[in-house]
């Protein structure tokens, strides 16, 4: 059985080859065909701030009519009049808790009631808990990013599916670079951000041509979130600079236009997977190859031989860097 299936293997290897050689002949072939987002109707979860705001302007400038969901008034209102301004026919906001199904019906509902039809909907909205799991006091505490991540974006899409059979719409779900490079801290929020992956990879194959679905994986954007607003281990949204530091430190963060620029183009596309920065693709390998060292590594860097969070080696080398650039700037 073992000569067989490696034998097998070998030469799929080689068919697979050219396997990707024909998917990129099809991804290039869908950009010539890509849609044309004139007065579609999209809904964005999560467009307060972020990729989620970011992901409005782009669809408003292609001319899309937008419904803006997230729990701040005065920013949606914000993002919303932003959005008419610089192309887009109609913009609305409703405020709701992704997290709680009755809102998830209820903006669904009104968007469809406005509108009468919705062709995307972009599941976004994201909280990202950053504890220790031996430091929780209270383990419950650490629910709402399994509801918010991964329940927020299930409830949408169940609402959704039947508005989005009728329009052949889509579903653009943003995951995160999560599913391959593990960093303490993060096991709640990379826990549903691979739920999401693996139920809308499910998705995917249970919808067939009727609904497209595209996920995607960003890595470090530029936002509130890597500004270090993280959700504690008593469950509150923080803002916590210096754990920024520790979590993030220097690892290259993307533009959040770009970011979005990006999904946007690659939900028309019709794209299964989209990774941004597209680099980080290549880092699969790392994890393939020497998974101990990374994880070694990740150890090492973020927790440190120390006990506090606040003298861990990421944060040391950040600073290290930020004096000598300081020293040269001067
Ligand atoms: N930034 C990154 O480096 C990065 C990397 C990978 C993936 N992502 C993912 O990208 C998505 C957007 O994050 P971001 O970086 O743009 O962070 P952000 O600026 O903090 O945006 C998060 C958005 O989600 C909304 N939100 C949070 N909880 C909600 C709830 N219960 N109901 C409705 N809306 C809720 C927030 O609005 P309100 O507070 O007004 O409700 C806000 O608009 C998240 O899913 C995140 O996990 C980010
Ligand atoms: C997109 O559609 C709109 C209206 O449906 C049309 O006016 C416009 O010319 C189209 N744009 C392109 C590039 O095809
Ligand atoms: C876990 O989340 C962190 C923070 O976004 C990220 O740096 C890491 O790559 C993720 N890893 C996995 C395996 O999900």
């Amino acid at each position: 059985m073992n000569v067989i299936v490696i034998t097998i293997s070998l030469l799929a290897l080689f068919f697979l080859h050219q396997c990707r050689f024909l998917n990129s002949l099809i991804s290039t072939a869908r950009t010539l065909f890509k849609e044309n987002l004139t007065g579609k109707v999209v809904l964005i979860t999560g467009a307060s701030s972020g990729i989620g705001e970011h992901l409005a302007y782009e669809y408003a400038r292609r001319g899309a009519r937008l419904a803006l969901v997230a729990r701040r008034k005065r920013r949606l209102q914000e993002v919303a009049d932003v959005c008419e301004i610089i192309g887009s026919p109609e913009s609305v906001y409703i405020l709701g808790d992704v997290s709680n199904i009755d809102d998830c019906k209820r903006f669904i509902d009104a968007t469809v009631n406005h509108f009468g039809q919705l062709d995307h909907l972009v599941a976004n909205a994201g909280v990202a808990p950053v504890c220790l799991f031996e430091d929780y006091d209270d383990i419950t505490k650490a629910s709402p990013a399994i509801d918010i991540n991964f329940w927020g974006s299930v409830y949408s899409s169940y609402f959704a599916q039947q508005h989005l059979k009728k329009s052949k719409g889509k579903i653009i779900v943003i995951s995160s670079c999560a599913g391959w490079v593990f960093a303490p801290r993060t096991a709640f929020y990379n826990a549903s951000k691979a739920a999401l992956i693996s139920f809308y990879e499910t998705l995917r194959i249970e919808f067939g041509t009727r609904i497209g679905i595209t996920i995607v994986t960003p890595r470090f954007i530029d936002t509130e979130m890597t500004e270090g607003k993280f959700l504690s281990k008593e469950g509150r949204l923080e803002v916590d600079r210096e754990m920024r530091d520790v979590q993030v430190s220097l690892m290259p963060v993307e533009s959040v236009e770009n970011c979005a620029k990006a999904i946007v183009e690659s939900a028309r596309r019709g794209d299964r997977y989209l990774t941004v920065p597209s680099w980080m693709e290549t880092t699969i390998l790392w994890k393939v190859f020497c998974p101990e060292i990374m994880d070694g590594w990740n150890r090492f860097k973020i927790l440190g031989p120390g006990s506090s969070y606040r003298d861990s080696p990421s944060k040391k080398i950040l600073h290290v860097v930020n004096e000598i650039k300081q020293l040269l700037l001067s």
